[in-house]
C-alpha cells in the first residue's frame, strides 16, 4: 500500500506507533509533567494560530529550502533530541539519522543517547548534529565535546532547561528507569508487543550506550541515578563560557523562554536559541513555546539564529512557527512516532510528509518563499 494513503497524517503514524511500542517505552515518549495540561497547552497554542491567505500571485512550486549556519537545508525543520531513542523502537537513532541525511535535514543527537556518538554520526554525515547536557565532571564534559566534533558534529546545543529532573508520575506508574523495572505486569505488556520485542532480543536491552564509558562499577549498580545526578545541573554563565571556549562550532542555548535569557546568551556567544520548553516536560504550567517565541525573536535582534520547538505536530505547525519569526522548527514527538510505526521508512515518510504539507500551505497562502510567511499572520 502507498505510505501516503496509509499513513496520510502524522496522527495516523502516531496511532501504528501506540501499537508497536510497549506500555513503558510508550508511556516514556508521551508523558509530561504534574496534570500534563502543558503538553495540551502547546498544542492549542499553535491552534490558535490563524493566517490569511493572499492570491493575485503565482507561488508556483514553493521553494522550503533555507539557510542555516552555513548550509542550504531541504527544509526548515529537524530532529529534536530525544534520549534513548532505541528503547522506543530498537536502532531508532541509526534509523532517524539515516532518514534525516536523505531528506536533507539536520539530526540532533542527545547526550543521553542508546547508541554511542561514534556509532550514530556517520548515519547522518554532514548533517549530524549533537546536544549536551552539560556533565558536572569537566573532564566528562570536556570528552563528549571533543567525541562529537571527531565524530563530525559542526553543530551543538546546549540543553539549560534540565536544573534537576522534573516529576513525571506517569513514567514513574509505567516502570521507566535504568533500568527498568520489571514487574509482572510490565513483562505481559511487553509481550503484547512481539515485533518490538523480537527486535529488542536481537539488538540487546536498551540502556544509555554512549554514557557506559563514564560509570565506574557501583554506577553501573544504579546508572539512573548516575546520570541524574552527573548530568542535571544548572547551566550557569561561567559553566556556559567553558562550553564556548571548548567548542569551535555553531553553538545554540536550547530551553530559552525568556527574552531577557535570549540576549544573555547572545552576550555568552551562542550562535543560535533554541525557542523550547522541553514538550511540557519540564514544567506543566510553562508557558507554551510558540508563544515565548516572538519576543524572543525580537531580543536576538539577528545576532543569533533563532529555532524553536514544543507541540509541532505538522506541516501547518512548520509554517506557523516560521511565520512567527522561528529560522528553524525541530520536533521530538513526531519523528518518534514514524520511526516506531515504520522504522527507517516510517522516519523517512514523517519526513516527506512534513515537507509536503509544509509546501502545500505556502502554496495555498501565497507564499512561494518562506519569508513571505510572516506576511500572512492574521
Ligand atoms: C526529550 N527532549 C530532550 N531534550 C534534550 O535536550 N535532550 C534529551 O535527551 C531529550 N530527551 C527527550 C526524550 C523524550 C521522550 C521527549 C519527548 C523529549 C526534549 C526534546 O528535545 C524537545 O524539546 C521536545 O520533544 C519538543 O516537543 P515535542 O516536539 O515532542 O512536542
Amino acid at each position: 500500500m502507498d505510505l501516503m494513503d496509509r499513513w496520510p497524517a502524522i496522527e495516523d503514524l502516531r496511532r501504528t506507533a501506540s501499537r508497536r511500542a510497549p506500555h513503558v517505552a510508550w508511556e516514556y515518549l508521551e508523558s509530561g509533567t504534574g496534570l500534563e495540561t502543558g503538553v495540551s497547552a502547546n498544542r492549542d497554542a499553535f491552534k490558535a494560530v490563524r493566517m490569511t491567505p493572499r492570491f493575485f500571485i503565482d507561488a508556483g512550486e514553493p521553494d522550503t529550502t533555507t539557510e542555516l549556519f552555513g548550509r542550504t537545508w531541504d527544509a526548515p525543520f529537524g530532529v529534536a533530541p530525544v534520549g534513548v531513542q532505541s528503547l522506543m523502537w530498537p536502532g531508532a537513532e541509526k534509523m532517524l539519522a539515516r532518514a534525516a541525511r536523505a531528506s536533507g535535514i539536520p539530526y540532533t543527537l542527545s547526550t543521553v543517547s542508546g547508541e554511542e556518538i561514534e556509532a550514530v554520526a556517520p548515519e547522518a554525515g554532514e548533517n549530524f548534529w549533537f546536544q549536551l547536557y552539560t556533565p558536572r565532571n569537566p573532564n566528562m564534559r570536556a570528552d563528549l565535546m571533543d567525541r562529537a566534533w571527531a565524530a563530525g558534529a559542526r553543530v551543538m546545543t546546549v540543553t539549560v532547561d534540565v536544573p534537576a529532573a522534573s516529576r513525571r508520575e506517569r513514567q514513574r506508574k509505567a516502570g521507566v528507569g535504568m533500568p527498568p523495572r520489571m514487574t509482572p505486569a510490565m513483562i505481559a505488556r511487553v509481550m503484547m508487543r512481539p515485533a518490538w520485542l523480537a527486535a529488542t532480543l536481537t539488538r540487546g536491552i536498551p540502556n544509555v550506550a554512549n554514557l557506559l564509558r563514564y560509570a565506574s562499577k557501583d554506577d553501573l549498580a544504579n546508572f539512573g541515578a548516575f546520570v541524574g545526578k552527573e548530568l542535571t545541573t544548572a547551566v550557569t554563565p561561567e559553566l556556559f563560557a567553558d562550553i564556548r571556549k571548548r567548542w569551535d562550532g555553531k553553538l545554540m542555548v536550547k530551553g530559552i523562554m525568556d527574552p531577557q535569557d535570549a540576549r544573555r546568551a547572545v552576550e555568552l556567544g551562542a550562535d543560535g536559541i533554541w525557542v523550547s520548553n522541553h514538550g511540557a516536560r519540564q514544567i506543566d504550567f510553562v508557558k507554551p513555546a510558540i508563544d515565548a517565541l516572538p519576543e524572543v525573536v525580537e531580543a536576538a535582534g539577528g545576532h543569533a539564529k533563532v529555532v524553536m520547538d514544543s507541540g509541532v505536530r505538522d506541516g501547518h505547525d512548520i509554517a506557523r512557527a516560521v511565520a512567527r519569526g522561528a529560522d528553524f522548527v525541530f520536533l521530538g514527538r513526531a519523528m518518534m512516532y514514524g520511526v516506531i510505526a515504520g522504522g527507517e521508512t516510517g522516519a523517512r515518510h514523517a519526513m516527506t510528509l512534513l515537507r509536503e504539507e509544509l509546501a502545500n500551505v505556502m502554496t495555498q497562502l501565497g507564499c512561494p518563499r518562506l519569508s513571505d510567511l510572516p506576511g500572512r499572520l492574521a
